[in-house]
């Protein structure tokens, strides 16, 4: 019955947190693989969490992809103005479908009536244009405000599935295959260890600034996702995850 199953769900939540030894776990019922509903649990759960967190003059980075776009779409509208904002975590990682974490910021923004900051750097960019583009006092601008963020929304994908979604050159995807990557987050790709094995060259957040950052949430569902959640987890002890059932059971199942 219902009260069965929150506590089930409670019991799930202690056994992955103990599994993964992160901070704090929330786990919401079903397995997004399946069933679509739950990526609006997912992104429920996680405003819930957020709105628990966040603090008047808070900066709040957040990635792009569809978990964090129902993670926005989610936000409950707010009307009291905290002096919020929000700035997308990484610029331009993706063709298409990615330039999306400005959009998505954007849509944050709007919810917690704060201000937004948008970074236009696209993913193909050459080193030497990178270098120039990080010059630019518009860029350092938001470069500085990305170093302040306080309370940092990311989602995590599959290093294969991701390198896919953003037409890495074949090559590319073949040595991330041999070097073991099986996660990907804020435009970086991890082993199962959590080692960083690749990263995109784009302009935002990087891997020292995230360690750093106070309050992080990975936010990812899916039996498929359990691997680079479990690497994800690696990364750091204080992160707070939000995930589902079908990753849970998954991860339980394996590690
Ligand atoms: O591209 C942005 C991003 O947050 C990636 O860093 C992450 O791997 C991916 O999106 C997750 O996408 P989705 O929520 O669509 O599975």
């Amino acid at each position: 019955d219902f009260i069965y199953s929150i506590r089930g769900i409670h019991e799930l939540e202690r056994e992955l947190r103990d599994c993964l030894h992160i901070k704090e776990v929330i786990v919401v019922p079903g397995n997004l693989d399946n069933e679509n509903y739950v990526l609006a649990d997912i992104a429920k759960a996680t405003s819930e969490l957020m709105n628990k967190l966040i603090k008047n003059k808070d900066i709040i980075g957040i990635t792009g992809g569809t978990t964090m776009a129902a993670v926005a779409e989610g936000m409950e509208q707010q009307n009291k103005d905290k002096n919020i904002t929000v700035v997308p975590a990484r610029g331009g990682l993706g063709r298409r479908l990615e330039s999306q974490s400005n959009i998505v910021a954007a849509k944050l923004a709007e919810k917690l009536k704060g201000n937004y900051q948008m970074l236009h750097a696209s993913d193909t960019l050459s080193q030497e244009i990178l270098q120039s583009i990080l010059e630019d006092p518009e860029i350092k601008k938001i470069i500085e405000l990305i170093k302040k963020v306080n309370l940092l929304i990311f989602g995590i994908g599959r290093a294969e599935d991701m390198a896919n979604r953003r037409e890495l050159p074949q090559d590319v995807v073949e040595g991330l295959m041999k070097d073991g990557a099986v996660a990907e987050a804020f435009g970086f790709y991890f082993n199962l260890a959590g080692e960083v094995t690749y990263e995109m060259k784009t302009i935002g957040i990087q891997f020292a600034d995230f360690i750093k950052i106070p309050n992080v949430i990975g936010v990812a569902g899916g039996a498929r996702k359990a691997q680079a959640i479990y690497a994800i987890s690696k990364l750091k002890k204080d992160m707070i995850l939000v995930t589902d059932e079908g990753a849970t059971r998954e991860i339980l199942k394996l590690y």
